[in-house]
């Protein structure tokens, strides 16, 4: 089947260039001593997965626990969920995946650790976790030095936890600072709580296993930093406008997502209206201003959705305005968001749609 034959709105995914992008991600970190883990909230696939491990991914990372259970059930037997969970039937469910390999999960309190400590005695057996720590973001994780460290100290204490590592997810650094060298600084900083950590937790005679930090901003500061094991990136898999903006990542990986659509009105010389709304493409961040738009791949055109199942193109000029019944493509302004709008995905080499690939979306 050729793309241009498959009904629209539709994902499509280059195989080629997801391979060029595991295979450059793989060989850096390996060159750097590191270890990859990626985060498969990008992909939400073990077809895609698969893949990172024959390259040599050690496991992936899961931000659902529906992702872990679409992967683990696929047989994928290394999953990190770095996602706190609060309640009782996801922890059950979580518990139930060390029948199919290893799972483990982060908590960052001794709220959720006393709950997956309690699932877990119930069973007779210990839960695998890794320690949040906040180096910045903002969101979830025990605060770097001292608090981190005791609090991991107390996870080695409590029956039903076996503490195996840190994690310090550097997120607000990935996409916002284009400069590299301004957000390596700042990275630096950020990791700095890690060290401190480390630092702490080693007078205390602890050493974890795992270190895991980074995404695809941060993956050539993170891999080869001292005392990080091994690091998280998910989005250079198939990258989008927003990650292809920054340097290097965005001319180190290549953007492997498209959405394609059709048009089906053009009201007006310089107004075409497409398929593509947002059920289709992610549109986010700046409220409705450009900058989470995805960004057409025909010149002169200018997107702004029009609702659930429209996008309209301006064109500067009468001459850009497709016709009625064109193709356009765009690339999606964020990867993940786009995905989880589709329960399948087209891989496709060249104008060729080599298969159909279902996505544990949400
Ligand atoms: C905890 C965690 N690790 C890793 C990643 C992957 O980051 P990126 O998509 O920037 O490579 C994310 C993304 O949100 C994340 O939340």
């Amino acid at each position: 089947m050729k793309i241009d034959e498959l009904p629209t709105p539709a994902l499509i995914i280059d195989l080629d260039a997801v391979e060029r992008n595991i295979t450059k991600m793989q060989e850096f970190v390996r060159s750097r001593g590191c270890n990859l883990r990626p985060h498969a909230k990008s992909h939400k696939s073990p077809f895609i997965a698969r893949k990172q491990l024959k390259a040599g991914a050690i496991g992936q990372c899961c931000q659902t626990l529906l992702e872990a259970e679409a992967l683990m059930l696929a047989g994928i037997e290394n999953v990190l969920l770095t996602h706190n969970l609060a309640s009782p039937g996801s922890i059950d469910r979580l518990l139930n995946l060390r029948k199919n390999g290893e799972i483990m999960v982060i908590i960052d309190g001794p709220e959720n650790g006393e709950m997956l400590a309690k699932a877990a005695r119930h069973r007779g057996m210990a839960a695998d976790v890794i320690v949040e720590v906040d180096i910045g973001i903002n969101k979830a994780g025990q605060q770097p030095g001292e608090p981190a460290a005791k609090f991991a100290r107390w996870v080695t204490q409590t029956e039903g936890l076996r503490l195996r590592g840190i994690m310090g997810y550097e997120g607000h650094l990935q996409i916002s600072t284009p400069s590299f060298e301004e957000r390596k600084a700042k990275a630096q900083v950020a990791l700095g709580g890690v060290t401190r950590t480390l630092s702490a937790l080693s007078g205390m005679g602890i050493v974890p296993e795992i270190v895991t930090c980074g995404g695809t901003g941060t993956y050539n500061i993170t891999a080869g930093y001292p005392g990080i094991t091994e690091i998280q990136p998910g989005s250079y898999i198939y990258m989008d406008r927003r990650y292809g903006e920054i340097a290097p990542a965005g001319t180190d990986f290549e953007k492997a997502m498209n959405v394609i659509g059709t048009v089906v009105s053009t009201a007006t010389p310089t107004r075409a209206v497409t398929d593509v709304g947002w059920k289709a493409v992610g549109i986010e961040y700046e409220g409705l201003g450009f900058g989470g738009m995805p960004t057409p791949l025909l010149p002169g055109l200018k997107y702004t959705p029009g609702g659930d199942e429209h996008g309209v193109l301006t064109a500067e000029d009468p001459k850009y305005r497709p016709s009625v019944g064109d193709r356009v493509r765009f690339i999606p302004a964020h990867c993940d968001t786009t995905l989880n709008l589709y329960g399948t995905f087209y891989g496709v080499r060249g104008d060729r749609v080599e298969l159909a690939c279902p996505v544990a979306r949400r």
